[in-house]
């Protein structure tokens, strides 16, 4: 969909479909009074109201959408009503609309034309790559969005382009992590990495098993041996490092299917879990936007990718490894295979003495219990940069909350005949993932973002999600880079 932007005003417009935003809390617009019934349309947040003003107006059609109270309104309001806009776009098959930027008290132009930009766009997201029959509303492209503004100014246009490429981020996330696990392989994330440092001129290299073994991957290594599919390891690069380029370290778990392994999971929802690889779908739809912006930063992507698979040489209960960063691992539970590939990502992100290692994986059923859907659980060893991820969490509505890592929770990781267990039970068990992630960072300012309970939904709460993947993290790990870039 392409993205103009214009002045004017909205009512004046005479595309087959104008839109526009609604108080609750102001009257009505004069153009548009006397076509509405007070009695149907208040401008409450969600509410919608599709008007045909038969020539009193140039539109053909024209769609109100609520915003509720314009002190209640944020950026995520915005990025509502614009999902709620684009769909209907779709659903009446238009070939373009036009739609006015609201004017929000606390919010800049900017912000405000992003986070529209990122609704309409996300809005219309659907997977469908392997249906054979579409129906001619699934083929149904809208092509352009016009968005109307009093002033057109380089604070809407650089929205837009915010916008846009934080939406291409996303959908390159929801893709891989809709798409099925005989599909996304770690060979094909290791393909997809490199596809992306071609684009944007990163250099990406993806290490496989010869590689793996050479260097002493230990604890991918250890996973990938119950599956015929080779582990990868993807390393991409943007930048270089410079006095005023910090070096910041981007970590996916990348488990393309997760079986459990010998500590099997039930058949129920099994198939869920081609969508282990969230945390690396999140990782590359970051870096893409990073490459798309051009953001002044050295930003390292790593994934670790496997196949977690109960096959003849698999790994078991009770086997010890030595990762990476020579620290022994009691294998107590397969099922707890994403700390175990992430340990050696973790270890690795320290050789560029990064500013910050983020990292991003579906690893515990545990977040999903303490959070359920609404907030990716947050566990850093850091509150400067604990609060800096919140704040990003907040600002673009991938909300994150903090648990503790206290030393009570690292002696749980403790083996009693290896340095560390990989399931000390069901207690805390998203904390105490985090634990044992934390033992392989030493003291680099570090974030771990489990997003078990967020990567994906089955009944979606905003429209601008659909079901299946959401490609959480993707939002939250641009605002942050922004951030880190402006105040460096
Ligand atoms: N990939 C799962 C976690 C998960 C669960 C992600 C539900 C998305 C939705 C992870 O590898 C796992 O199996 N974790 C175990 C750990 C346990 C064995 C210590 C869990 O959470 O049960
Ligand atoms: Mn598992
Ligand atoms: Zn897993």
């Amino acid at each position: 969909m392409d993205i103009l932007v214009q002045s004017g005003r909205i009512f004046q417009e005479s595309l087959p479909l104008v839109a526009s935003c609604i108080w609750e809390d102001q009257a009505l617009p004069q153009d548009i009074v006397d076509l509405v019934d007070p009695d149907d349309f208040q401008g409450r947040t969600r509410q919608t109201l599709l008007l045909y003003p038969r020539g009193v107006l140039p539109a053909r059609r024209i769609f109100l959408v609520g915003l509720g109270k314009r002190s209640a309104a944020d950026a995520d309001s915005v990025r509502q009503a614009a999902a709620q806009i684009s769909q209907k776009a779709h659903a009446l098959q238009v070939e373009g609309f036009a739609a006015n930027l609201p004017l929000l008290a606390h919010v800049t132009a900017t912000t405000v034309a992003q986070a529209f930009c990122e609704g309409a766009l996300l809005g219309i997201y659907r997977y469908l790559d392997y249906k054979s029959q579409l129906t001619p509303e699934q083929t149904h492209r809208v092509k352009q969005m016009t968005l109307v503004v009093e002033a057109h100014t380089a604070a809407v246009e650089q929205g837009v382009t915010l916008g846009r490429a934080i939406a291409e981020g996303v959908a390159l996330a929801r893709n891989l992590a809709n798409a099925p696990g005989n599909a996304v392989t770690p060979t094909r994330l290791g393909e997809v990495a490199l596809e992306l440092g071609e684009q944007y001129g990163m250099q990406v290299q993806v290490l496989g098993p010869d590689e793996l073994e050479a260097q002493g991957f230990g604890g991918i290594l250890a996973v990938a041996r119950g599956s015929a599919e080779p582990p990868r390891f993807i390393i991409m690069e943007h930048g270089q490092p410079a006095a005023d380029r910090p070096t910041i370290c981007l970590v996916g778990k990348g488990i393309t299917f997760d079986t459990g392994g010998i500590s099997i999971k039930p058949a129920e929802k099994m198939d869920d879990m081609k969508m282990d690889m969230g945390g690396a779908a999140a990782v590359l739809g970051a870096m893409q936007v990073v490459g798309a912006l051009n953001l002044p930063l050295h930003v390292v992507g790593l994934i670790s990718s496997a196949e977690n698979m109960p096959g003849s040489r698999a790994y078991k209960p009770g086997d010890i490894i030595k990762t990476l960063s020579g620290q022994t691992v009691e294998v107590l539970n397969t099922d707890a295979e994403g700390r175990i590939v992430l340990s050696d990502a973790l270890f690795y992100a320290q050789r560029y003495q990064p500013r910050a290692i983020v990292d991003l994986a579906t690893l515990t059923g545990a977040v999903t219990v303490a959070l359920g859907p609404h907030a990716i659980g947050l566990v850093s060893n850091n509150q400067a940069l604990a609060d800096q991820v919140l704040h990003a969490g907040q600002v673009s509505a991938e909300r994150a909350w903090q648990l503790p890592l206290w030393d009570a929770y690292r002696d749980m990781v403790k083996s009693e005949i290896a340095d560390l267990k990989n399931a000390p039970g069901r207690q805390g068990g998203a904390i105490t993932a985090a634990a044992f992630l934390a033992a392989f960072v030493s003291d680099y300012p570090w974030a771990h973002l489990d997003i078990a309970g967020t990567a994906w939904v089955e009944k979606p709460a905003r429209a601008y999600q659909a079901r299946g993947a959401t490609g959480i993290g993707v939002r939250l790990l641009t605002e942050w880079l922004r951030e880190v870039a402006n105040h460096t």
